[in-house]
């Protein structure tokens, strides 16, 4: 018999709509790690109220997200796909794990504290104790794996840590899980700014595209796209950030290595580069766009998917918070 196959848990919230970067960075390598693991992609919305939400947007956007995942290649049989909150043994876990997180831990955590500084006005519990309900997310299935960027490794790391403290206060419980950087997940940096992340949240300018933003629109984002004074077309990331985020997209979007693509442009200029760069992101977005439109055609197809998902999920979440409440000692359930 096969050897059962690792668990992979991720998610992204939908605070902003989802990027060439989220797509590229994240959603390829789910894609690509569907058939050899037993896969949960979640859409966290429960994440996505630490920051002020507008309510009917979150709730398109919650929409469109899960739909967007489908786009991409997500198959909705192969793997677990919902919705965060309708999985209520997330919230109930996250308390739980609460009581086994220390307050100088999250303290600690670099992302409590760059967003409290650019939400000065809003520094919420919530904010503060998000990486407990990550923690609940991850631990609940038992994930082996979790895809994520750099930027959330210590997110992961935190999870593991409470994971080991429970197991060692009540006997094997969790799963410790560890972060999985695929090795191709390319990181897009902004096309305004290559020095920083193309984030969902500073989306408003020139530099980020979005998976539904219209070939125009990606073209003018790319012809604007800030290069360097020279005019060769070299891959050089601390000298040439511009150039070299330019090419991690072509190279993501045609499969062309690095070399391939300085030869391809070897004394041609940037504008021959930049347009070749944004045709080549439009025809890797057009299905996706496309796809992602029609689903949004088919209200009663994606509820489908989405009851589905959480009834699976909550399936498996079930076996765990079971678990861990006779362990921490609470009377079991009445059936209400
Ligand atoms: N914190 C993640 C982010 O900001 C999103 C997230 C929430 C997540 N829960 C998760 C990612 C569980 C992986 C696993 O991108």
């Amino acid at each position: 018999m096969d050897a059962p196959k690792k668990r992979i848990f991720s998610g992204i919230k939908p605070s902003g709509n989802l990027t060439l970067g989220s797509y590229i960075g994240a959603i390829k390598n789910w894609v690509a790690l569907q058939d050899e693991y037993d896969c949960l992609y979640c859409v966290v919305d429960m994440h996505a109220i630490t920051v002020r939400q507008d309510p009917a947007l979150l709730r398109r956007r919650t929409l469109e997200q899960l739909a967007q995942y489908i786009a991409c290649g997500l198959d909705p049989e192969r793997n677990i796909m919902y919705i965060q909150s309708h999985v209520p043994a997330h919230a109930e876990l996250s308390w739980v794990l609460g009581c086994y997180t220390m307050f100088g831990e999250l303290s600690r955590m670099t992302q409590f504290k760059d967003k409290s500084r650019k939400n000065a006005d809003n520094i919420n519990a919530g904010l503060f104790t998000y990486p407990v309900l990550m923690a609940a997310d991850i631990l609940l299935y038992q994930a082996d794996l979790v895809p994520v960027g750099e930027d959330q490794k210590q997110h992961v790391e935190i999870a593991r840590d409470i994971a080991n403290r429970f197991n060692n206060v009540y006997s094997q419980t969790f799963t410790l899980p560890e972060p999985f950087i695929p090795k191709t997940g390319a990181r897009v940096m902004s096309l305004a700014d290559p020095m920083s992340k193309m984030s969902k949240s500073e989306q408003d300018g020139d530099g980020c595209i979005c998976l539904l933003d219209k070939p125009d629109d990606i073209m003018r984002a790319f012809k604007r796209a800030v290069t360097d004074s020279e005019t060769c077309v070299r891959f050089d990331k601390e000298n040439k950030p511009g150039v070299s985020n330019l090419m991690t997209i072509y190279s993501a979007a045609t499969g062309k290595s690095f070399e391939d693509i300085e030869n391809e442009f070897a004394g041609r200029g940037y504008g021959d580069f930049k347009a070749a760069v944004g045709e080549s992101v439009v025809e890797l977005l057009r299905p996706v766009r496309e796809k992602t439109e029609d689903l949004l055609k088919n209200k009663d197809y994606l509820e489908q998917i989405y009851t589905e998902g959480a009834r699976r999920a909550a399936f498996l979440a079930s076996k765990t918070l079971d678990k861990v409440y006779r362990k921490v000692g609470f009377v079991k359930q009445p059936r209400i």
